[in-house]
């Protein structure tokens, strides 16, 4: 898979993918991702991609121009199976989305600033609008980092034990149940004696009871 992040501020994602699961991940070959810097594609000698919005209003709006250059240049190289703008008002982003965007070739990020981007940039490229939940962040690249994060943790090979985000909690719709390591008694307080069994079905059976129990409690609303 590869990612292109583009954003008017990349030096905010460099820090993020160069750690980690997400640097071994690249390391690995597993996944390419590039961050490219809207201010490249800038039309005029002062680098400018913002301008203030027609109409009036607080706010500047990054500008079509800079955003379609870099996108055509991506565009031009290779096919990208989606176009996505990170935006607060964009589809919630879930794991089932997370899930299928994770079976894709070539994926574009787009990151907003300020008031966001001038509307021709979605009507003409964007081809996904994903929001990471009801808030607003001050600009997209936090959003793409963590649907970025999400995505690579399940290309096959990326996690250490394959398993691990099969067992990831919202997989089934069920928040994943608790985990213990050593020591079996701290201060007192004693791990569940079934986990040190040894009987593999008995444990499978107790966790997927505490899964229930757990998402009973705390997100009713994914056993509807
Ligand atoms: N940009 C600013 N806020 C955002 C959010 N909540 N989700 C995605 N992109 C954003």
């Amino acid at each position: 898979m590869r990612i292109d992040i583009i954003s008017c501020v990349p030096n905010l994602l460099d820090s993020f993918f160069a750690h980690s699961i997400l640097k071994r991940a690249q390391q690995g070959g597993f996944v390419e991702v590039v961050i490219h810097d809207i201010r490249d594609y800038a039309v005029n000698k002062h680098r400018t991609i913002d301008d203030y919005a027609f109409g009036g209003g607080a706010g500047m709006v990054l500008q079509v121009e800079p955003i379609a250059r870099c996108i055509r240049a991506l565009t031009s190289e290779r096919s990208y199976d989606e176009v996505i703008y990170l935006t607060p008002d964009g589809e919630q982003m879930q794991q089932k989305m997370v899930n299928q965007l994770s079976l894709l070739g070539n994926i574009i990020m787009l990151c907003g600033h300020y008031k966001g981007v001038d509307q021709r940039v979605r009507d003409m490229f964007i081809t996904k609008e994903v929001s990471i939940g009801d808030y607003v962040l001050s600009g997209g690249e936090l959003a793409a980092a963590v649907l970025s994060d999400a995505i690579i943790r399940l290309l096959p090979g990326v996690l250490n034990d394959e398993t691990s985000a099969l067992t990831d909690s919202f997989q089934d719709n069920l928040l994943a149940p608790p985990v213990y390591t050593r020591p079996a008694d701290f201060e007192g307080n004693k791990v569940p004696e079934i986990l040190l069994s040894g009987h593999e079905a008995k444990i499978e059976d107790w966790r997927h009871e505490q899964s229930l129990l757990r998402t009973k409690s705390r997100r009713p609303d994914l056993l509807q």
